[in-house]
């Protein structure tokens, strides 16, 4: 049986006793057997707090939004892996499109946030999607392979690390309408191939996972995941209501 991941993106958009309180009501309202590794990544100042609530018995995993490349020293206003890993941490979302779009990050910055991520022993889940510019221009394939051969290429594998790898069309996050789940199982294959073309067959297999996200809610997350090449689910506005979510894992619950 597949194990998938449902991964919550909640963004700056709640404040610290809003987090607690939704962090709570997803862990009291969680089944007793999951299908998912579900994955939930708060801002930085409630991480500490959640991590001292989760008693979940590992049912839930905690991620930091972002992270910054270098180990330690004067980079005002950044985050280390260690200090995630602190706080209790085991994933990490790297290049998100809106750290892209308003703080200017690129598949450069992404290589070194990933490279020092596994090096922490973080899994980096690590966003690639294209515009609608450039699905308008036909030229979402290429974006996509570009993206993940610059983020990618170079990084050393012993065989234990693993990598989540997100793709988002950017235009459809928060929209509300995700794409067709046929359209995301053949960019997933697209990815897949790439990463083929970057690394041997057997480190893609063992090391790698292809997830969607963009517009994900409990009535079209079933269709994506019964396709061969998607392994979970990037979830940001449906992840801010503890019903809502909690729907999502239970609808995955029943794939079989
Ligand atoms: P959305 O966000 O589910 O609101 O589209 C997804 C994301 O930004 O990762």
């Amino acid at each position: 049986m597949k194990k998938f991941y449902i991964i919550a993106n909640w963004k700056m958009s709640l404040n610290f006793k809003e987090s607690i309180d939704l962090f709570n009501e997803i862990k009291q309202g969680l089944p007793e057997k999951n299908q998912a590794e579900i994955v939930i990544c708060p801002s930085y100042i409630p991480l500490s707090e959640i991590n001292k609530n989760n008693d979940a018995d590992g049912k839930i995993k905690l991620g930091g939004q972002d992270v910054f490349w270098e180990e330690t020293g004067a980079y005002t206003g950044e985050i280390s892996c260690e200090m995630l890993k602190d706080a209790g941490c085991e994933y990490v979302i790297i290049g998100h499109s809106d750290r892209r779009k308003y703080f200017k990050e690129t598949d450069e910055t992404a290589h070194y946030k990933v490279k020092t991520a596994l090096k922490s022993s973080l899994t980096p889940i690590l966003c690639v999607g294209e515009n609608f510019q450039e699905r308008q221009e036909n030229r979402k394939d290429y974006v996509i392979i570009s993206q993940i051969t610059k983020a990618l290429s170079g990084i050393d594998f012993s065989g234990s690390e693993k990598i989540i790898v997100a793709y988002e069309p950017v235009w459809v996050i928060g929209s509300g309408r995700a794409i067709k789940p046929e359209e995301a199982e053949y960019m997933h294959q697209i990815i897949k191939q790439t990463l083929i073309d970057i690394f041997p067959i057997e480190i893609v297999e063992k090391c790698f996972k292809i997830i969607y996200g963009g517009s994900v809610n409990a009535e079209v997350v079933k269709d994506f995941l019964i396709r061969p090449n998607i392994w979970g689910v990037l979830v940001g506005s449906d992840s801010l209501n503890s019903k809502k979510f909690l729907d999502i894992i239970k609808e995955v619950n029943t794939i079989e």
